[in-house]
């Protein structure tokens, strides 16, 4: 099987948002995912968490399976799995963006582009909007 796309959402326990416990979750994960050429990018926007695994699908499986078991995080729903001809976000292991903290010309023109409610933006049940979201995270950042 060659390669997939895997996007979820959830929302994160408040004490796993301090920078601290997020930053070792960060790290712990990117070395998983570097052993198994799985790349990623978690986004947390008001307390909530959206990430996209890419991969050859047995290991974005395996990863996905262990982190819906994961007590950081709850509520946690699948937004898609598919197969993919190319992966777009390979370029990194893991790379974390705090959507709260961003800087505002980035913030503003995602907030032009998708939902948002009290100046947050929120993670919308579509896979679609969700790539794109991420595409635009990856353009704007390079
Ligand atoms: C929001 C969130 C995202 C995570 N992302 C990953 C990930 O991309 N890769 C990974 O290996 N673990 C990830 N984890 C951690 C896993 O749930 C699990 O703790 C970890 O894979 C266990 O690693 P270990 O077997 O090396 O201890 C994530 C956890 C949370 C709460």
């Amino acid at each position: 099987m060659g390669p997939c796309r895997l996007n979820y959402r959830s929302v994160a326990k408040p004490e796993v948002l301090n920078t601290d416990a997020l930053s070792k979750l960060v790290y712990r994960a990117a070395s998983n995912n570097r052993q198994l050429g799985v790349c990623g990018v978690l986004i947390v926007s008001d307390g909530r968490f959206l990430q996209v695994l890419e991969g050859q699908s047995k290991f974005v499986n395996n990863i996905y399976a262990k982190i819906f078991k994961d007590k950081r995080h709850h509520d946690i729903e699948l937004i898609s799995f598919e197969s993919v001809v190319k992966t777009e976000f390979h370029d990194w292991d893991m790379k974390l963006f705090k959507l709260d903290d961003i800087e505002e010309h980035v913030r503003e023109l995602l907030i032009n582009k998708y939902s948002v409610v009290d100046n947050k933006i929120q993670f919308i049940d579509d896979a679609v909007l969700i790539t794109s979201l991420l595409l635009d995270m990856k353009h704007l950042k390079n």
